[in-house]
């Protein structure tokens, strides 16, 4: 009773003391909304006014902050539910007092950084209880160190300020994560980062030395403090199941001053089939570290203006056009590289190159963390082990040209994705890969009409890929999430379904996800429809199943 009535008078006090800016107004609609206003001030070592980090719906900004780094208009639609709140945390503090104060008042958290989640769960949420966004995009600083060769980067900086600031410093340093530049690094690396570089320096999660979170009590852990399991969880065991990541310590690789790039599309009547059957047979296993080939497919207008599949040979190579094309010739003439298709230039300017930026745009517009376009979109993944042959691919052929606006992108594997053992991150696809799948359908309409089309037919499509991916487990990629594959919204079967995405996320890693989760966070305060479950099976803190694992 006694600690009551402090905490009350304390709670008095902050408002008080905050009361000038405290505009009553803005939280009166919702008496929730106060409270954690009140709350947050009380636990954090700034209390700042109402107005300057918290938005609530009948605020005029609410749905440009919330649209702000969203990148999928699908789940911006009127029809889907909207947060209550969104609380922009100022410090490392307000972080710690919003994970405290969510819990105290029964309200689920969703953690935004850079706002790419595939499904949107970073700032919609299709479970119980009221919802509020902590949007991470005011923790943006980076700190590069090219002597001790790291840098600490928050995480609501876009990997394309990640990638500048270690630029600014240094030519010949780099870091290898994702080829968007407008991904958050918080939510980015959780789940892997692939890049350009991963055939020589493997994902984002191999290259990870340190990191700051808060826990599900509000403390502050680094990996010292956390442990090694804990730290081994947070290196892709995918967003928002075990505490927020603040900031990532990145260790920094090599890069040569010049790189040289090359992008050489193929059309139907170009032999595009054939070339990209050989493409299959040497993109992994053959072909030097240093070089990245992807192949963008999409459907296109051939010289005759007919409707055509175009393959395009998207690539980066460590190194300069002349020992480019040695390899080329030697691997993989097919696609009869020439020097006119090569560019060379430096690191900073590759990474501007892949990621779509017209040339000649200054790298300092990655400071800026903007996505270059955003629509309505729907994607799924999977994992090829052996070449696809000539008849399955004329019947993808057949499939993408029924379908308005597809994509398809081929990413290779083999160098060091094929040296790091499965459990050595949570990420487990790894030797045996030669290239992931990334399907996706994009879309303008925004009615239900139009979303119910576009799924049928990339479900369609994925069920005719079956016999040509990876099996028992189809693996899938955590970070092009895919709520298709099982939800946590239905307790009686939860347990079932998380164990179906997790087989597919994590191969036999799950199972230790879910000791270390229920270890760090027994109460499963961090819940999402694909968080990773605990033992034994709770929702909200509700035991719904028994499982002896
Ligand atoms: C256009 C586009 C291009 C992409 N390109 C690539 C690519 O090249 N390589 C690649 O590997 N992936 C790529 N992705 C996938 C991307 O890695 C994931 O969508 C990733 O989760 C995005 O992180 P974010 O911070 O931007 O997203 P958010 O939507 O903010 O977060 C994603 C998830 O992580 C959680 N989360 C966010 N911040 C934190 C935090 N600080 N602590 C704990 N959990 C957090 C969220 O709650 C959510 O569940 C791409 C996605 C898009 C839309
Ligand atoms: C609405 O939110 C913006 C941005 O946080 C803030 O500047 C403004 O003062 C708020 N308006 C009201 C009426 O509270
Ligand atoms: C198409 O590619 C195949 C396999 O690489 C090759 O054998 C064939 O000669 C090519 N055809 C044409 C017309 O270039
Ligand atoms: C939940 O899952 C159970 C078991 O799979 C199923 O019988 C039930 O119909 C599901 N309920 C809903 C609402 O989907």
């Amino acid at each position: 009773m006694k600690s009551l009535n402090f905490s009350v008078m304390l709670s008095i006090f902050l408002i008080v003391s905050c009361s000038s800016s405290y505009a009553l107004s803005d939280v009166s609609t919702s008496s929730s909304n106060g409270k954690l206003y009140e709350c947050i001030c009380q636990n954090s070592d700034y209390c700042v006014p109402f107005s300057t980090a918290f938005v609530t719906p009948t605020n005029d900004s609410f749905n440009t902050i919330l649209q702000s780094t969203a990148q999928n208009l699908r789940c911006l639609l009127p029809s889907v539910t909207k947060p209550q709140l969104i609380f922009t945390p100022m410090t490392e503090s307000h972080v710690q007092a919003a994970v405290i104060c969510s819990k105290q008042l029964g309200l689920q958290l969703r953690v935004r950084s850079g706002g790419h989640d595939y499904e949107g769960l970073s700032y919609m949420s299709d479970m119980e209880s009221p919802f509020i966004i902590l949007d991470l995009s005011k923790l943006r600083d980076i700190v590069v160190n090219t002597v001790d060769n790291y840098a600490w980067a928050q995480a609501g900086a876009t990997v394309g300020e990640v990638y500048y600031r270690i630029s600014e410093k240094s030519k010949t340093h780099g870091f290898p994560a994702g080829l968007c530049t407008s991904l958050g690094i918080g939510g980015h690396i959780t789940g892997g980062a692939y890049g350009t570089m991963m055939r020589k320096y493997g994902l984002g999660v191999d290259n990870v030395v340190d990191a700051r979170i808060v826990d599900a009590n509000g403390r502050i852990l680094d990996r010292q403090s956390m442990g090694e399991d804990l730290f081994w969880a947070i290196r892709g065991g995918g967003g928002a199941s075990f505490g927020i990541i603040l900031s990532w310590k990145l260790k920094l690789v090599p890069v040569p001053s010049i790189v040289t790039v090359f992008t050489v599309p193929k059309t139907l009547d170009q032999n595009a089939t054939n070339i990209l059957y050989k493409w299959q047979q040497v993109a992994a296993d053959k072909l030097d570290e240093d070089l990245f080939i992807r192949v963008i497919i999409n459907v296109a207008a051939d010289k005759k203006g007919e409707k055509t599949i175009q393959t395009a040979y998207n690539s980066m190579f460590l190194g300069r056009a002349d020992r480019l094309l040695q390899i080329m010739n030697d691997v993989f003439p097919e696609l009869g590289l020439t020097h006119k298709d090569c560019t060379e230039m430096s690191w900073i300017k590759s990474i501007m190159y892949i990621a779509g930026y017209p040339s000649n745009t200054p790298p300092e517009v990655l400071l800026q963390g903007k996505s270059l376009f955003k629509n309505y979109f729907k994607a799924k993944s999977d994992f090829v082990k052996e070449p696809i042959p000539i008849d399955g691919l004329e019947g993808l052929w057949k499939r993408l040209m029924e379908e308005d606006s597809p994509l398809v992108i081929w990413n290779p594997y083999g160098g060091m994705m094929a040296k790091i053992s499965e459990s050595e991150t949570p990420f487990p696809h790894r030797k045996g890969i030669i290239y992931m799948i990334q399907y996706l359908t994009l879309w303008n309409d925004p009615s239900k009409e139009s979303a119910t089309k576009h799924y049928d037919w990339i479900r369609r499509l994925y069920n005719y890929m079956t016999p040509y991916v990876s099996m028992f487990p189809r693996e899938a990629y955590v970070n092009y999430r895919d709520l298709d594959i099982g939800m946590n919204k239905n307790e009686s079967s939860s347990f079932i379904e998380a164990s179906v995405w997790g087989n597919k996320y994590y191969k036999d890693n799950f199972n230790r996800l879910v000791k270390v989760k229920t270890k760090v966070d027994p109460e499963n305060f961090f819940l999402h429809e694909q968080s990773i479950p605990t033992l034994p099976i709770t929702m909200k803190g509700k035991s719904v199943n028994h499982f002896e694992m």
